[in-house]
Order: C-alpha cells, then structure tokens, then sequence
C-alpha cells in the first residue's frame, strides 16, 4: 500500500492550523471516515486512526501494528457531549474528573453502548475514550464525523511513536496516511482511569497524576495491581495492553534507582560501577541517563559508552518528552545492553518510571 505523507507546516512554525493544514487535515478526516488508516499527532504521542464504529477500520489498525485483537483501542472525541453516543453510563464522579482534565492527556474507561463494535473494544463491555487537546487531533475528528479509534502509531510491542519520522519506520507502507503535525508535547501515552467501579482505578499513568485526581474528587482512587510489580501468571491487568512486552529497545535493560528516599545520590555511583563490570562483555554499551548523572560520572568512565541524555533533573517533563525517542535510537545504535538512570516517582516521574520499568522488564537494581 501506498503511504501518502503530509506535513502541517504552518502548524509546526507557528503552532496553529493554517487553511492549507486544514485541507491536509481534511484529506486524512476522509479517509478515515470511508475505513482508511491515517497516523496523526496529539499532545501525547502519534496515534493511529481509524473509523471507531466501524469494525474493518478496527482489524485494520490490528493488522498494520501487529497488535493482538485482545488489545482494545481508546477511543478519540472532539466534544464531551459525543461521549453520549458511546457509552452507556455517565458515573457522576466521572463529570468534575473530565471538566477539569478534558481535553488533554487523559483517557476514561465507561461502559460502552451497542454502537461501538466488539472489534474496538477487544471484545469488552468497556470502551477507553478520550478527549484530547492537539488542535490538529481535534480538527480531525470533528470533521471525520466520527470518533476515532487510535492506539499509539507503534508497531505492536516497539515504544510509541512522537514524531512523524517514528510513524514512517514503523508504519510506512501499511496505512493509508500519515500527517506530520512535528514532535509531541507530553511524550508519554494518556493516563487511563477506570471509572466503571465504585471506586475510580488508575491504569496506566500519565500527565494527570494520582494526585490530581485525588485532589480533585477528595477521595483516595486506587492503581492496578500491573503498575507495581511484574503480575504473576494468574493475574491480569485491568487494561489488556499493559500486559504485553512494551516500550523495549531490543538490548536488555537494566534500571538502577533509589530504593528509599535520600539514596539518590547513589544511582549514579552504581550505574558507574556497573559500567565497569559490563563494558567488557558486551560490544555496544549504552548509558540513559540525565545530564547531572553524566557529569557526576564523567566522561572519561563514559569514553566508549554510548551514552544518550535525557535532559535535566529539574525537567521532568522534558525527560518524558524525550524517552521514546532515545528507547528508539538505542535499537539504531545496536545497543546490547543499557543502563538507565531511575528517578523520583513525584508527578510525570511516576509515569516515567512506569514506562522504565517496562522498557526494563522490571529488571531494577535499587540501591
Ligand atoms: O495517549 C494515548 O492514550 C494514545 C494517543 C494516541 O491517544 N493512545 C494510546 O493507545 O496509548 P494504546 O492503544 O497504545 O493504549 C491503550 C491502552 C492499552 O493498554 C489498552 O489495553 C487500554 O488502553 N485499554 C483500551 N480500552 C480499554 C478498556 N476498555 N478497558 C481497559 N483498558 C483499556
Ligand atoms: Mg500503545
């Protein structure tokens, strides 16, 4: 298939749609209103749209990740009163949750109603939908017509997409479009809260933290048993996907973190010894860490190592906006082991640290 690539120039000089993105942007609203595929940008990562109420359009993004058909898609709106026509039940303390974090990178789990097809649900009664804020996201909704079903524009098991360039490794040649809306601002997928209980349970982290929710709604809400350690074979996490190998480089990686508060500063010191035990064994060393991290360990410990930076410890969000980016470039460099640095679990951090310790296979060495 053919693979056409269009680019929101204006968008990504001057940060809003110009006439000319917009006829891009309704060139992709076609074709995913009539069963196509067309990867797009929004403030989380790229995803990959299609027509959500039509069941084709669902096997069809199946096929182009390579995703199991067990994995439900998120469901993307432009307006909160769409949420209507897809699920069966509004829980009142859903309402607050979304004025205050609609739109943006936030995803809510509801109970679906008969128009969404078992396809984009994985075949659950529930259906994730979200609502997001990339101006370009929202345009393409709203004229699609339709809500979008769009799980991050990956291949099934590689770390999400947040540039146009990751769409095109990934997916060129197996969707109908991809749109070029430039990099994306969070860098990190939505965070997922599942409202269908008594009480709302987090199930996958993101820019709206625990914190915010409970701060908001003035309850204590809960986290899926998958966020706190690898489950056992009996277990399964509330959201499908995170059961799956996810955000890998194909090197082994190994995390090295704080086990208490105040052990901080001696990540550094054991990532330094591990690189003093591995550099011999393996070919291509690689080191994730931040800038303050490197300094301490200098460069000459980190002459021969392939080393990427992944911002300043004052700059969580920056760290997160940047981490798929470098999971990627480790499987370019033909990384065979990496080393990453862990950090505070406060705010973005926790969903930092959740993508880590994924990417790590849950191989922590806490110090
Ligand atoms: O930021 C995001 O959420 C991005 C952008 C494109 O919006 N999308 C995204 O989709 O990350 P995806 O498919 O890569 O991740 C969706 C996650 C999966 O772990 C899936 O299992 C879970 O959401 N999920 C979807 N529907 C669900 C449901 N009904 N119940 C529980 N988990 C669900
Ligand atoms: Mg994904």
């Amino acid at each position: 298939m053919e693979t056409k690539l269009l680019k929101l120039e204006d968008f990504i000089l001057e940060g809003r749609l110009s006439e000319a993105d917009k006829k891009k942007l309704d060139e992709a609203a076609k074709v995913i209103k009539t069963g196509g595929l067309a990867a797009f940008p929004t403030e989380t990562v790229y995803g990959l749209g299609g027509n959500a109420l039509m069941k084709e359009a669902a096997g069809k993004i199946y096929k182009a990740k390579g995703r199991p058909s067990d994995n439900p898609l998120i469901v993307h709106i432009s307006h909160v009163s769409d949420l209507e026509k897809i699920v069966s039940e509004i829980p009142e303390m859903s309402k607050p949750v979304m004025e205050a974090f609609w739109p943006g990178p936030m995803t809510l789990i509801f109970k679906k109603n008969a128009s969404v097809p078992a396809e984009t649900t994985g075949g659950l009664g529930t259906v994730a939908v979200r609502f997001p804020s990339h101006p370009a996201a929202n345009y393409l909704i709203e004229k699609a017509g339709v809500p979008i079903a769009a799980p991050s524009a990956n291949l099934s098991g590689r770390p999400s997409t947040t540039s146009a360039l990751h769409c095109i490794e990934d997916l060129l040649g197996k969707v109908d479009m991809i749109i070029d809306g430039g990099s994306c601002d969070v860098g990190l997928e939505s965070t997922i809260i599942d409202f269908t209980g008594k009480i709302p349970v987090i199930l996958r982290p993101g820019a709206v933290t625990k914190a915010m929710i409970e701060e908001l709604l003035n309850i204590e809400v809960m986290e899926d048993a998958a966020l706190k350690g690898p489950l056992d074979g009996e277990e399964r996490p509330k959201a499908p996907g995170m059961k799956y190998r996810h955000y890998a480089p194909k090197a082994p990686m190994l995390l090295v973190s704080a086990g208490v508060k105040g052990h901080e500063n001696m990540v550094p010191d054991k990532i330094l010894e591990l690189i003093r035990e591995n550099r011999k064994a393996y070919d291509r060393p690689a080191l994730l860490c931040s800038k303050e991290c490197a300094d301490i360990i200098g460069a000459d410990e980190l002459s021969g190592i392939d080393v990427r930076i992944t911002g300043n410890l004052s700059d969580m969000a920056g760290i997160a906006k940047g981490l798929f980016k470098h999971l990627r470039e480790f499987d370019e460099d033909g990384a065979d082991i990496i080393i990453a640095e862990g950090y505070g679990e406060e705010e973005i951090g926790e969903a930092v640290m959740n993508r880590l310790k994924k990417a790590a296979a849950w191989r922590i060495i806490y110090v």
